[in-house]
């Protein structure tokens, strides 16, 4: 299938099972959210629900609610609703009568996995079994919350950890450092021959949305007259980022005192995308020299960045820079940080016994 709000590829491993069932791996992102299923479907979409706003909305629309690309193509007539922050799903705050906003809130996460699950297109009567990806270190709460809202959708649905399921995904069982870098949360998993631990895990809430706020606060601080929006500094970012040293001065355009100008945004670019090394590289420190000192040189020559922040050009030199001083260390990118999760979660979801499954 196509809609205009998603792409789709053939997926790496499409195989088809003698029982009927649609095996779904889904890489439920804060920002954005892509799924791979057995049956060879490959989507991705924005993570985001929206209500519209009013009558002249409704029928502009003509829907009652709309998602993922679709809704923030028509971000000004449609309420949003976000349904991760910081790539869990935040527990109602509210006692006693529900306003319509709260109502929503609640309803976003269940609506949007709903939705994701209709861009598989199960058949009807089809046993639908689920893996989704969570932060490395998501409390057993967290991974309740996704189970519940995905639960009327599927017969089955397991949660796993984002960076493990990238290494599962690239058949990477031994030892390896996988760093996904994403809007909400920067999750590092290490691997080393058996399913990782809570001690082989770290969750950093320093990710893209950090970059984005910091560069639209040093943007707004150089350029006071400006009219400038987080989704701009977003963009510029994406288009821009990078880490280290760079020849070439980055300039956007950007509306300075109601005049269209040129606008050099090199030195706020670098030190907005710098803010979230430090935190990378001692979260990688202690998970390298916390480890069997024998082992320690296979882990740091097997470091890999996932998530789209990990575009950001100079990134995996820079995290080789920081951890010269223990030795030679490899920092390699996978190749489609979009979908890494996403396939990695369909391969654990084939690959768990149907026995396995039954009993869940
Ligand atoms: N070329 C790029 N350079 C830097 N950042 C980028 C680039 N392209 C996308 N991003 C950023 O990557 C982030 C989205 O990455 P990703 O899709 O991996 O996150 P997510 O899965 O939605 O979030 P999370 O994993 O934290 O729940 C956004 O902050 C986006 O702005
Ligand atoms: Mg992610």
């Amino acid at each position: 299938m196509t809609t205009d709000s998603t792409t789709e590829q053939a997926a790496e491993t499409p195989k088809s099972t003698e029982q009927d069932i649609l095996y779904i791996g889904l890489d439920l992102g804060t920002s954005q959210s892509a799924l791979a299923t057995n049956s060879g479907l490959m989507v991705n979409t924005a993570s985001v629900v929206g209500w519209p706003k009013d009558l002249i909305s409704f029928k502009l629309h003509q829907k009652t609610i709309l998602f993922g690309d679709e809704c923030m193509r028509n971000r000004m007539s449609v309420n949003l609703f976000f349904p991760l922050e910081k790539g869990i799903i935040s527990s109602p705050s509210h006692t006693g009568k529900k306003s319509e906003d709260s109502e929503r809130k609640e309803a976003a996460p269940v609506e949007f996995i709903k939705y994701m699950i209709s861009l598989a297109e199960p058949r009807e009567n089809q046993q639908v079994y689920l893996v989704v990806g969570a932060p490395a270190e998501a409390t057993a709460g967290d991974k309740q919350a996704i189970i519940k809202a995905a639960e009327g959708s599927v017969n089955s649905v397991l949660v796993a950890s984002q960076p493990f399921l990238v290494a599962y995904g690239l058949g990477m069982y031994g030892f390896s450092l996988v760093v996904d870098i994403g809007a909400g949360t920067l999750d590092i998993c290490r691997m080393h021959g058996t399913i990782p631990e809570e001690s082989d895990q770290r969750t950093l809430f320093k990710a893209g949305t950090f970059i984005d706020d910091m560069l639209f606060d040093l943007l707004k601080m150089r350029y006071p007259n400006t009219q400038l929006t987080k989704m701009m500094a977003r963009q510029f970012k994406e288009k821009y980022a990078y880490v280290g040293e760079m020849n070439e001065q980055i300039s956007v355009e950007l509306l300075l005192d109601k005049k269209l100008s040129r606008c050099d945004i090199t030195r706020e670019m670098k030190e907005a995308c710098e803010s979230i090394l430090s935190d990378i590289i001692s979260s990688l420190k202690e998970l390298i020299t916390g480890f069997d000192p024998e082992f320690q040189a296979d882990l740091r020559e097997n470091i890999l960045l996932a998530g789209c922040v990990s575009h950001m050009k100079g990134l995996p030199q820079a995290i080789e820079h920081g951890l010269f001083e223990l030795g030679p260390v490899k920092v390699d990118t996978v190749e489609d940080p979009v979908f890494a999760g996403a396939i990695g979660a369909l391969k654990l979801c084939q690959d768990m016994p149907i026995s396995e499954w039954r009993r869940m």
